[in-house]
């Protein structure tokens, strides 16, 4: 079984010896990666629908692993159990991710890490994890064919941000890279394209676009 670049890095960053829930596992190619990395790690691989969990079900058989990786169905942390004390969500959009969890997080009080990978509003999910008892430990930017993404792992505990640090990611802004210039070398142009086909009176949109520009533009200058 060939993982991608994008899966392959996410599943490095999965502590040792951990018990995840890999929600909206799809095709368990994650799962079957992280059991044969013999790390000590236990994976639940679970999905809200029969169609991708019948094709994870049909690759961890090929793999030989149904004893090692178990199957559930179901909607968002409906599948959580509490042994489990790492939770995986990736490939799937910020606001689905932060459905999953609200009006849930206290159900998941044994849950130490949250590795989290959504394909927008990263933003939205840093903040709403960092105001409900959990801190940015780490971000991490892969690049898989042409498109890049962010992983972000969260633990426990409380850490206060800028707006600027939320914005571009506190951990990104220190290591910055070349990830994260190509990163946000995209974002300029895309902002710069929206500003270009705003009509003039979303005054206050148009204002928040330009000063995004700006804070992009030096940050973009102090990458090396
Ligand atoms: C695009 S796939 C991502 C697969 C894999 N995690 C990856 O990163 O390659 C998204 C999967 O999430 C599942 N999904 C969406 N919403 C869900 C929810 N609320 N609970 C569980 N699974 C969900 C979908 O059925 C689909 O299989």
């Amino acid at each position: 079984m060939k993982i991608n670049n994008r899966l392959k890095v996410l599943g490095d960053l999965v502590p040792d010896n951990s018990v995840c829930l890999d929600i909206g596992c799809d095709h368990a190619f994650l799962d079957i990666y992280l059991e044969k990395s013999n790390r000590g790690i236990k994976t639940i691989a679970a999905d809200i629908a029969e169609g991708p969990l019948e094709q994870a079900k049909q690759n961890i058989k090929r793999e030989k692993l149904e004893r090692k990786i178990e199957v559930r169905l179901g909607n968002g942390l409906d599948t959580y159990t509490e042994d489990i004390n790492t939770i995986i969500i990736s490939g799937m959009g910020g606001r689905n991710i932060i459905g999953i969890f609200k009006n849930n997080l206290k159900k998941i009080k044994n849950v130490t890490t949250l590795i989290l990978s959504p394909n927008n509003y990263q933003e939205d999910v840093k903040r709403y994890f960092c105001k409900n008892e959990f801190y940015i430990e780490d971000e991490v930017f892969v690049k898989d064919k042409k498109f890049i993404y962010q992983i972000i792992i969260l633990k426990r505990g409380n850490k206060k941000y800028t707006k600027k640090q939320y914005f571009f990611g506190p951990i990104l802004l220190i290591k910055k890279g070349d990830l994260f210039k190509e990163y946000y070398e995209r974002e300029y142009k895309t902002r710069e394209i929206m500003l270009e086909f705003l009509p003039k009176r979303f005054h206050l949109k148009r204002y928040h676009l330009k000063q995004e520009l700006k804070e992009i533009k030096k940050e973009l200058e102090e990458v090396k």
